[in-house]
C-alpha cells in the first residue's frame, strides 16, 4: 500500500474525523463534547466530522443528536454561535450505505478544507466489529493520510489480540494505530511520571528496599447502565484491569525512560509487562453484585464478574517481592481512583508501648487519580502535649489549590489531539497488549468462581484474605482535607 509518511505533520492542519459508533454512548458522553472543545478552543483549526453507525440518522438528525450530547455532557458552557458552528461541521453516513457512500462523504468534507486534510478514524465500536470497520476503510480507500484510534478491549485473549494485530497490520502501519486507554490521558496519571522523574527526592526510594506493597484501587458506584451487551461479554477484568489498571501499574513501576518520547516510554512500559508473572487464579477474587442477573440484557446464569481484585507480581530487580494489589468493580461503596504506596515500617521502635507507633498502618504515599488530582504523604508525628503519643499526620496537595487547575484537557480530548499529532506516548503498543493477555492466560483459562457481594459494599469477603497481612486503604480512615 502506497502511503505517504504522516509522522511529520503538526497540529495546525485540517482534519476529517470519521467517527464509527457515532450515535453510541461513548460518542455522546465524551467524543462529541471533546471534539467540540478542541475545535472551539482552536486546537483543531479546521475540522469536519463524518459520523457513521448502525442507526438511520441523516446530517440534520445527527447534528441534533450531537448538540444535545454536548449540552448534556460537556463540562464547559458554549454559546449558540459556537454550537451552530460545530453543528455545521457534522455529516452523517449510515453504515449500511457502504464504503462508497463513506468515501464520497469524506471527499466532500475534504473539498471544503484547505490543503490536503488528514484523516482520523475513531472506532468507537465493540471489539467484534473492529475488523469489519477496517475493511470498510480499506474498501473506501481511506487509509492514506490517516490514523486510526481503536477502543479497548483490544482482543479478548492473547490469540485474538495477535490475530487482530496481524489483520490490522495488513492495512495500517503500527505508527498509524492508536490503541486508546483513556486512563493514561488523565492529568493525574501523567503526573505520576512528573512526580517520579522530575524530582530527586522520591525515585531513590521507589523500590523494594523501601516499598512494602502497592494498591491500585478503582471502585465504582456505577452499574451497567445501557451497556449490558458489552459488559456481559467483557467483565471487570477485561474492561478495567487489562486496560486501565495495568497501564497505570506500568507508569508506577517502570524504569526511568531514556527520553520523554514515545518509543522510550513504550519500551519501559513493555519491560514492566515482560517482568509481570503470569496471573495465578489463586491470587484473584472475582465477584458479582447481587441483582446483576436481573439486569436487562444479562443472561440468567451469567458468570461475568462485575468485580475483581488480584495480586500482581513484577519479577525484576526493582520490584521482586513487592505485591501490587489491584481492585475494581461496579456498584461498590464509593467511586475512587487511587494508587497507594505503603512503605516499610522502621526496623525497630524506641517508642514506649501505648505510644501509638505503627498502630495506624505504615506510612503511605497516595495519589488520587480523580479529575481533581490530589496527593498525600502520611507519617507518624508527635501529638502535642506531655509524654510521647504518636498520631498519623499527613502532607496533602490538591492541584486545584495551586492555581494550575484551569486548563485541564479531559482524557479523551488530550488523546484525540495526541493521535492527530501522531504522538503515541500515551497509547498501547501491539507488543504491550499481547504480553498483558499472555500473563492473563492462567486466569482466563481457569477463572475462580464468581462470589456474590452486596451492592454498596467493597466486594466479596475474600478480598481481605487476598491482601492479608496488609489491609485495603479504602475506605479511608481519614478523609482528604478540603
Ligand atoms: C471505561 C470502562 O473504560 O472506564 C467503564 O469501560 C468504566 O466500565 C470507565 O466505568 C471508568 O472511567 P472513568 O474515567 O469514568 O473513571
Amino acid at each position: 500500500m502506497n502511503q505517504e509518511d504522516i509522522n511529520q505533520l503538526g497540529p495546525d492542519e485540517s482534519y476529517v474525523v470519521v467517527l464509527f459508533g457515532a450515535s453510541g454512548d461513548l460518542s455522546r458522553r465524551k467524543l462529541l463534547p471533546g471534539l467540540l472543545h478542541l475545535s472551539a478552543a482552536g486546537m483543531i483549526p479546521e475540522l469536519r466530522i463524518v459520523g457513521t453507525s448502525l442507526d438511520a440518522l441523516d446530517d440534520k438528525s445527527f447534528a441534533t443528536f450531537a448538540l444535545d450530547a454536548c449540552k448534556e455532557f460537556s463540562s464547559r458552557k458554549y454559546n449558540k454561535e459556537q454550537l451552530d458552528k460545530f453543528a455545521s461541521k457534522l455529516r452523517f453516513v449510515p453504515q449500511e450505505a457502504g464504503p462508497e457512500a463513506l468515501a464520497l462523504a469524506v471527499a466532500a468534507c475534504e473539498s471544503e478544507l484547505e490543503g490536503v486534510p488528514k484523516r482520523l478514524h475513531y472506532l468507537s465500536v465493540p471489539p467484534r466489529a473492529a475488523l469489519k470497520v477496517v475493511k470498510t476503510l480499506d474498501d473506501a480507500d481511506l487509509v492514506d493520510r490517516s490514523r486510526i484510534i481503536m477502543e479497548k478491549p483490544f482482543g479478548t485473549d492473547r490469540r485474538s489480540a495477535v490475530a487482530l494485530n496481524t489483520r490490522l497490520h495488513e492495512t495500517f502501519r503500527e505508527e498509524q494505530i492508536f490503541r486508546i486507554d483513556h486512563f493514561l490521558g488523565k492529568e493525574a496519571a501523567q503526573n505520576i511520571l512528573a512526580f517520579r522523574f522530575a524530582n530527586g527526592l522520591f525515585e531513590p526510594i521507589w523500590n523494594r528496599n523501601f516499598i512494602d506493597h502497592v494498591q491500585i484501587d478503582v471502585p465504582e458506584t456505577l452499574s451497567l447502565g445501557t451497556r449490558a451487551a458489552f459488559y456481559e461479554a467483557t467483565g471487570a477484568y477485561r474492561d478495567m484491569v487489562v486496560t486501565h489498571l495495568f497501564q497505570i501499574l506500568a507508569f508506577m513501576a517502570m524504569e526511568p525512560p531514556t527520553a520523554l518520547e514515545p518509543s522510550s516510554i513504550i519500551e519501559e512500559k513493555n519491560k514492566v509487562f515482560r517482568s509481570m508473572k503470569p496471573i495465578s487464579p489463586k491470587n484473584v477474587v472475582r465477584g458479582q453484585y447481587a441483582g446483576y442477573l436481573k439486569e436487562p440484557g444479562v443472561a440468567a446464569d451469567s458468570e461475568t464478574e462485575t468485580f475483581v481484585a488480584l495480586k500482581v507480581e513484577i519479577d525484576n530487580w526493582r520490584w521482586a517481592g513487592v505485591p501490587f494489589y489491584l481492585r475494581t468493580g461496579k456498584r461498590l461503596a464509593e467511586g475512587q481512583r487511587i494508587i497507594s504506596i505503603a512503605f516499610h515500617e522502621p526496623p525497630k521502635s524506641m517508642f514506649p508501648p501505648g505510644s501509638g507507633v505503627g498502630q495506624k498502618g505504615p506510612d503511605h504515599l497516595t495519589f488520587d487519580l480523580a479529575d481533581q488530582s490530589k496527593m498525600s504523604l502520611s507519617f507518624y508525628g508527635k501529638r502535642p502535649g506531655p509524654g510521647m503519643k504518636l498520631d498519623k499526620l499527613s502532607l496533602q496537595f490538591a492541584m486545584q489549590d495551586s492555581e494550575l487547575g484551569g486548563d485541564v484537557l479531559e482524557a479523551y480530548e488530550r488523546l484525540i489531539l495526541d493521535a492527530m499529532r501522531g504522538d503515541q506516548t500515551l497509547f498501547t503498543s501491539a507488543e504491550g497488549i499481547e504480553r498483558v493477555w499472555e500473563v492473563s492466560a492462567p486466569l482466563l483459562e481457569n477463572p475462580p468462581p464468581v462470589r456474590p457481594y452486596g451492592p454498596g459494599t467493597w466486594g466479596p469477603n475474600a478480598i481481605h484474605q487476598l491482601i492479608a497481612p496488609h489491609a485495603w486503604r479504602l475506605p479511608f480512615e481519614r478523609d482528604w482535607r478540603t
